[in-house]
């Protein structure tokens, strides 16, 4: 009899990152067969990860263009996606989280009847604006969805209070942490080039802030007001800020027109996943509005403030690791400022609390997956 066969689809970074684990976990099985399509929604900040992973896609549909916009790369998707379900007609579709990939992806299964998988499922601010587009995204694909792999109790209930049956949602933790793991231990066998580059860059005897952030909804006025709150803290001599900034050229504009060439400001290209890691472990604190690093910094015992107003991962703000402190520039300077001179402040946000899981989630995935196909 023909093995079932699994397709998992991704294309931005984050995607990469936490969908791995899984594709790395089904690698090791033969039951089901499993073949792997990139949207390539990303380039370089998707190939920085599926290098350091040893992934090599089945298909690319190398979609992005400069400055995409959320229409044309919807329908670029839509229409090339079909083709590869047509290649290799599977029986389930993995997407992850809430990127443009992932919803067009789940839509094109569900146009083709095709069982949707969705891993992180179940995250809900409730507010259509923010983060936006990513919570309406989240949203459709768990209506379309057919069996939601849920990160934690929280995100299960919010599917459960939708009307979604127990029996289709499995709490598995966060593939961000297996992914954690699987980083941590590269890097400590092999330090790369670009490790080395950086311990060149970081002064030890400064406090290292680490800043990263991309969402659209801080664009413009929101994007101006952390720089200048960047700029500020970076006036003490006694901190060095290391901000990897995102290729999107709304981010990249106004750091560099703000942040270039501040004594204590390191602006870099994004960093291979590797690299940022070793980053995040040296770091003091963290300030960025990425969702992923809010899930791996309370992991490393790393205070993260996150320049959003809402969050769908409330589960570290309950724990007290991570505080939500939007775009106002008095609000991060002030925060930031408290962290860095209040020691006991600091120590009570800084224990290591892991929220998301123990970095077993993707075997967890595959039982409930191999048991589907008995
Ligand atoms: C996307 C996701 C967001 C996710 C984020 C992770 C959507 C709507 N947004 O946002 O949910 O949190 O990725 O980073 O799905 N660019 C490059 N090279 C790259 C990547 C991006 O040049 O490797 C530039 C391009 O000009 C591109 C632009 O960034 O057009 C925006 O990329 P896009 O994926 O549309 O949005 P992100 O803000 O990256
Ligand atoms: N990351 C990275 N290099 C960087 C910045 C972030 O590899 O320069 C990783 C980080 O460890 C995390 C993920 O990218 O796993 C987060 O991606 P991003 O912030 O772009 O997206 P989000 O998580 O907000 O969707």
């Amino acid at each position: 009899m023909e093995k079932e066969k699994v397709l998992f689809v991704f294309g931005t970074r984050p995607e990469a990152i936490k969908m791995i684990p899984v594709i790395k976990a089904f690698q090791k099985q033969e039951e089901v067969a499993s073949k792997v399509c990139v949207t390539a929604q990303h380039r370089e900040l998707l190939d920085q990860v599926l290098s350091f992973f040893e992934v090599k896609p089945d298909y690319d549909l190398d979609l992005m263009t400069k400055g995409q916009t959320l229409s044309g790369l919807t329908s670029r998707i839509l229409d090339s996606f079909q083709r590869v379900i047509d290649d290799f007609e599977p029986d389930y579709i993995y997407v992850h989280g809430d990127t443009t990939t992932s919803f067009v992806a789940a839509l094109t299964a569900f146009y083709n009847s095709i069982k949707v998988c969705h891993v992180e499922a179940g995250l809900r601010t409730f507010n259509k604006w923010s983060p936006y587009p990513e919570e309406i995204n989240r949203q459709l694909t768990g209506r379309i969805t057919d069996y939601h792999f849920a990160p934690t109790q929280a995100s299960a209930m919010n599917l459960i209070n939708e009307g979604v049956f127990e029996k289709d949602i499995v709490v598995t933790g966060n593939t961000v942490i297996d992914a954690l793991h699987l980083g941590l231990e590269k890097v400590r066998l092999n330090k790369t080039d670009q490790i080395r580059v950086l311990e060149e860059i970081i002064d030890d005897e400064k406090k290292l802030v680490l800043v990263t952030g991309h969402r659209r909804e801080n664009f413009g006025d929101g994007f101006l007001s952390i720089c200048e709150a960047l700029k500020d803290i970076a006036q003490d001599k006694n901190i060095q800020v290391i901000y990897p900034v995102h290729l999107n050229p709304n981010v990249q504009k106004p750091v560099y027109e703000i942040l270039d060439g501040l004594d204590n400001v390191h602006l870099l290209p994004p960093m291979p996943y590797e690299a940022f890691i070793w980053l995040m472990d040296k770091s003091y604190l963290i300030i960025t509005d990425s969702g992923g690093v809010q899930e791996e910094a309370p992991s490393l015992g790393k205070p993260v403030l996150v320049m959003r107003d809402t969050t769908e991962r409330p589960e570290a703000v309950e724990a007290g690791t991570v505080i939500l402190v939007g775009t106002d520039k008095e609000k991060i300077v002030s925060e930031a400022t408290r962290l860095l001179k209040d020691v006991d402040a600091y120590n009570k946000m800084s224990r290591t609390h892991n929220p998301y899981g123990d970095g077993k989630a993707a075997q967890k995935i595959l039982e409930f997956q191999l048991d589907k196909v008995k």
